[in-house]
């Protein structure tokens, strides 16, 4: 295995939602085949890896995040040769494969499971957490996060098994040393068949403990990953990313340790929880407290410059769609896209990309809830419609908040469904594919996705972005996000206008002679620029100069 100290620090990254991305033989579903002949437009928009989203064996509950054999592909996505294939056309294209690794739980179809409940005495049933009890009374008042109770009942067995999640998900006991093995076992196997590294889902939830209702941050959950980091990961030169919605600063410098004794970084969600209801769920949205994200970006920046590695992103497949959420997705879409691209590819870390954020995809409105595919968006609806919530406030929250935003299929053109398959997509696609699409986008120069493939090469070219440090700038200010990196040699500035009025600036003028890395709208026109010293809506510019050596060109 080649080692390459660190590659991830200036790689960038993008998702794909396999089911969603491209179809290759009409079945209405994305599959890997599909993805490998779309490997040619990825490496041109300049992306490292590619995260996959789980394509492992599973009976799709929760859309392959309840794996039933870690160690085959679904048929449905295609099959192991497949996999290799991918994997070895990407590499021809200096493109990494990184997996989704779902280890908190499996399905309850895998054999483990099946094996689990046929007596207490079974070997494999210490491998998933069990409580005794009686039929009708529950352990405790554990839900999950899918709706319900976290307790199944197997009368088989008189016991209950827990799931963090759904039915169909029963979560696995890593305070088995024989289950951690088999886990070790299989990642190896993995890296052996040249995985570029791992996506962990929910790894914070892994040391759970029931009987105290602790969900993630166990006592045991370091203990456990860097054990796993030791057996696996270190054996490699991998980008590892652990989902980790219980993060705060003090585990996520842990988590992204230099020493690379657990993870590369995190994926930590404090900054996508600001527009939502404290205390209540996600559902409960309330606008973006502006000033608050930038504190909050701000924070994570400086806290682990140093000494730690953030991931940077917007989107993925459990987020609704950035530009429709904090950008506008109608008047000002093209400029909004990529202001939010700005904002979020010039500071450190490794940036993600979710598939079509480079084309500026919205969010969907569809009218029925039948349209909806989501296990949580349909547990949610039945939920809230029974508590008496009216049926256009949930519609609402869906629009906004459901998963089902970011899994329309992939816009590829402006033919019969998007060019994403040839037969009836899973989940139609959202009707603005004639406008929104890969095609149009590629064709014209100045379009979301040649921007977003110019911060890919700024990110290249330029260290600062990797290694500059991070400060915050009119802190205070309700429009403008501002903030300067800076290193021995060169500082630089980004300057974006999270709005859709022209407003003052003040920072712009005094930068007046450096040199324009990107931005978002053609020259300046009167009465704006750095002359004015004014932003337009959703302005975004990058600003770089020499500070260093006195000779250094200035
Ligand atoms: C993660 C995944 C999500 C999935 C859940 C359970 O949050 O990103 O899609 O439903 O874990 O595996
Ligand atoms: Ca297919």
């Amino acid at each position: 295995m080649e080692k390459q100290e660190k590659w991830w620090k200036s790689a960038v990254v993008y998702q794909i939602y396999p089911r969603s991305f491209q179809d290759s033989n009409g079945d209405g579903i994305g599959d890997i085949p599909g993805i490998i002949k779309r490997l040619d437009y990825l490496a041109d928009l300049g992306i490292d890896a590619i995260w996959l989203s789980p394509v492992c064996r599973s009976p799709q509950d929760d859309n392959g995040y309840d794996i039933s054999d870690y160690q085959d592909i679904d048929p449905m996505f295609g099959n192991l040769d497949d996999m290799e294939h991918l994997i070895s056309e990407a590499k021809k294209r200096n493109i990494r494969i990184l997996m989704d690794l779902v280890l908190n739980h499996s399905s309850d179809e895998h054999r483990w499971f099946q094996e689990a409940k046929k007596s207490r005495d079974n070997p494999y049933h210490d491998y998933y957490v069990w409580r005794d009890g009686e039929e009708g009374v529950l352990p405790n008042d554990m839900g999950s996060v899918f709706g319900g109770t976290a307790w199944e009942w197997v009368p088989e067995l008189k016991q209950y098994y827990f799931h963090q999640f759904s039915v169909k998900q029963p979560d696995l006991n890593w305070e088995n040393p024989a289950v951690r093995r088999e886990i070790y076992d299989m990642i190896l196997w993995w890296m052996e068949k040249g995985a570029g590294g791992f996506r962990l889902d929910v790894i914070d939830q892994i040391a759970k403990d029931p009987d105290l209702k602790i969900t993630n941050n166990g006592p045991r959950l370091h203990e456990f990953i860097q054990e796993l980091s030791r057996e696996t990961f270190q054996k490699g030169s991998l980008l590892t990313v652990g989902e980790a919605w219980g993060a705060d600063i003090q585990r996520a410098k842990q988590y992204s340790n230099p020493d690379g004794s657990e993870f590369s970084m995190v994926f930590q969600f404090e900054h996508m929880m600001l527009d939502q209801e404290p205390g209540k769920e996600k559902w409960d949205f309330c606008p973006l407290p502006f000033v608050k994200l930038k504190q909050n970006l701000a924070k994570w920046q400086t806290a682990l410059h140093g000494c730690g590695w953030n991931s940077l992103f917007w989107n993925n497949h459990d987020l609704p769609r950035i530009v429709s959420r904090w950008g506008n997705d109608k008047a000002y879409r093209q400029e909004s896209a990529k202001m939010l691209a700005s904002v979020l590819h010039g500071m450190q870390g490794t940036p993600f990309i979710y598939q079509g954020e480079e084309l500026g995809m919205t969010n969907v409105r569809f009218p029925e809830i039948e349209q909806y595919q989501d296990i949580e968006i349909r547990n949610m609806y039945k939920e809230r419609l029974a508590k008496g919530y009216s049926r256009e406030a949930v519609m609402e929250s869906i629009y906004a908040k459901g998963r089902d935003n970011a899994r329309t299929p992939m816009q590829w053109d402006g033919s019969r469904n998007a060019g994403f398959t040839t037969g009836t997509p899973w989940m139609q696609v959202n009707p603005n594919y004639v406008e929104i699409n890969a095609e149009k986008e590629m064709d014209s120069p100045d379009s979301i996705y040649h921007y977003y493939q110019k911060l890919i090469r700024l990110r290249k070219e330029n260290p600062i972005f990797a290694d500059g440090s991070f400060e915050l700038l009119l802190e205070e200010d309700a429009h403008v996000f501002a903030y300067v990196r800076r290193n021995e040699e060169e500082e630089l500035l980004v300057l974006a206008n999270f709005t859709s009025e022209t407003v003052e600036c003040g920072l712009w003028k005094k930068w007046a002679d450096s040199q324009v890395l990107i931005h978002n709208y053609a020259e300046a026109a009167d009465g704006c620029g750095a002359a004015a010293d004014r932003l337009r809506p959703y302005e975004a510019v990058m600003l770089l100069r020499k500070t260093g050596r006195p000779d250094s060109g200035r």
